[in-house]
């Protein structure tokens, strides 16, 4: 999707109209430009009370002589905010038809830049297929939208600021919804660092470490070769660092990649299986974020690592009741090869100790627990650090993705470091508070500062997107697949201090 500014009302293609509930004539402004016949038409339309407004609802008008245009809600007037023109936004994008064309001129007067932008930037984050796969007529090709807002004088060159940020971080999303979307036969860990290593080449301030099966054994990193090594496909660690050479405390994400969860010799029940290739939703997750900040030009180091593996049962597989030693040093009882994500995460966030990060995030899609709790609704968040649990939170909520905040017990801990053989268990002890046993298990692999023995612990945050990242039908920035949920969060996060 292109988008441009400009001031002035004249129209090109559709006119997209952006109106609060109970507008019973059309703005003033936009009566410039607008052929007459369109122009009674509409009002006539919001006269009689058949365009109400509601946020989110389009009505289009074609046909006519005068032109074609969509209205389309924002809402009521005194609760309107930017997640309300966000919506709107995606909307127009949702219901838009053949019929409408692909040049669409939005009308805005006397609306706020940031408002505008939000606009913008439910277009662009709704403007997504992934049709890869399929052949497709050249006839039944579309060009690309091109949509140009129009807004008051002197109001454009900001506007077109905050609109190239919100391309760049887009294209972060829809990068991590490609990654998420690929099926599992093309995305497997080497295929996730292959794309990683290309990606870098593009900037110069991105430097990408892929971390191979052998360099994994040598190192001792036992948690992400247990997982990896039933498969054929074997496991690494991707390492991305942005403005790496920048001295000083930086964030640093850790993604869950497992390309494809089978279950392992647990072997998963055969049902929706096939959704288990977006077990690698958290790598996406940190991989989309590099991108957002990358490509908005973003000065500040940021870190991230990514654990990739493909979890399959076979004679090389690792067995329930296997003990395995982690890069931490700890050792882990297996009691479930399908509780593998922690195994993988446990190296990964042991090793961003190395880095001295500010703080870690990691992405997971962990667990069915965090599923059952919260639904599609809310990714589960759990944080050794109240104020940081909070800062996320928010973050979360200035972009619309929900972050909720689950509780990090002593008891939880203690369950999932009570194992007759070993440091820990990779199982609760019954099957009550998985998400947040999960959880507790994670923090023993958080390291102190410097790796320091009795020191303080990394500030720490893990988030569950198990719920979030696929399958949320009332994310409306979203038509089906991947989500691509908290790369605006980060971004967020990291570019708001
Ligand atoms: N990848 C799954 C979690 C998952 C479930 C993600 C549903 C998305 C949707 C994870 O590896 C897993 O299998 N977890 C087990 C843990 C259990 C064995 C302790 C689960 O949630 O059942
Ligand atoms: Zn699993
Ligand atoms: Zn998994």
């Amino acid at each position: 999707m292109k988008v441009s500014v400009s001031p002035g009302h004249n129209i090109n293609g559709t006119l997209i109209l952006p109106l609060f509930e109970g507008s019973e004539v059309l703005p003033e402004a936009h009566e410039t430009g607008l052929h007459t016949a369109l122009k009674s038409q509409i009002n006539r339309i919001l006269q009689d009370g058949d365009f109400k407004g509601k946020m989110k609802s389009t009505m289009s008008i074609v046909g006519g002589e005068g032109g074609k245009a969509m209205l389309v809600g924002l809402g009521k007037e005194d609760e309107a905010d930017v997640h309300s023109y966000r919506k709107a936004g995606a909307a127009v994008v949702a219901s838009r038809k053949k019929v409408h064309g692909t040049d669409l001129t939005v009308g805005f007067s006397g609306t706020s830049i940031e408002s505008m932008g939000a606009f913008a930037e439910g277009m662009l984050l709704r403007d997504y297929s992934y049709d890869h796969y399929k052949q497709q007529e050249e006839e039944d090709k579309e060009s690309e939208l091109d949509v140009r807002i129009t807004c008051d004088e002197g109001q454009e060159e900001e506007l077109s600021s905050v609109i190239m940020v919100h391309v760049g971080v887009t294209s972060g999303v829809h990068l991590s919804r490609d990654l998420g979307n690929c099926p599992p036969n093309d995305m497997y860990p080497e295929a996730f660092a292959d794309q990683a290593w290309e990606w870098a080449k593009e900037y110069d301030d991105v430097e990408v470490t892929i971390i191979n099966y052998d360099q994994a054994v040598k190192a001792g990193m036992g948690g992400l070769v247990a997982v990896g090594m039933g498969s054929a496909r074997k496991p690494c660690m991707v390492i991305f660092e942005l403005n790496g050479k920048k001295p000083g405390r930086c964030p640093l994400l850790v993604g869950k990649g497992i390309t494809f969860d089978t279950g392992g010799i647990s072997l998963k029940p055969g049902a929706n299986m096939d959704e288990m290739k977006y077990d690698m939703g958290g790598s996406a997750t940190v991989f989309g974020t590099m991108q957002a900040l990358a490509s908005t030009g973003h000065k500040g180091k940021v870190v991230a690592i990514t654990c990739m593996a493909e979890n399959m049962p076979s004679s090389n597989a690792q067995r329930p009741g296997d003990v395995i030693k982690t890069l931490s040093g700890k050792t882990i009882e297996i009691l479930n090869t399908d509780a593998e994500g922690r195994l993988v995460l446990s190296d990964g966030l042991w090793k961003a100790g190395e880095f001295d990060p500010e703080y870690i995030i990691d992405f997971a899609t962990l667990t069915g627990a965090c599923v059952v709790a919260l639904g599609h609704e809310a990714t589960g968040l759990w944080s050794n650090d109240d104020d940081f649990r909070t800062r996320i939170h928010e973050a979360g909520n200035a972009v619309d993705e929900l972050a909720w905040p689950m509780p990090l017990l002593p008891a939880f801990e203690k369950e999932m470091t009570n194992s007759k053989i070993a440091d820990t268990r990779n199982l609760g002890a019954g099957r009550y508070g998985g998400a947040n046993t999960a959880a507790a298990f994670l923090k023993q692999f958080v390291p102190n500062r410097n790796y320091e023995k009795d020191g303080e612990q990394i500030t720490w945050a893990h988030m569950d997107i198990a719920g979030t990242y696929w399958g949320a039908k009332t994310n409306s920035m979203v038509g089906n697949g991947a989500t691509g949920i908290h790369v605006r969060t980060m971004y967020h996060l990291i570019t708001n201090g």
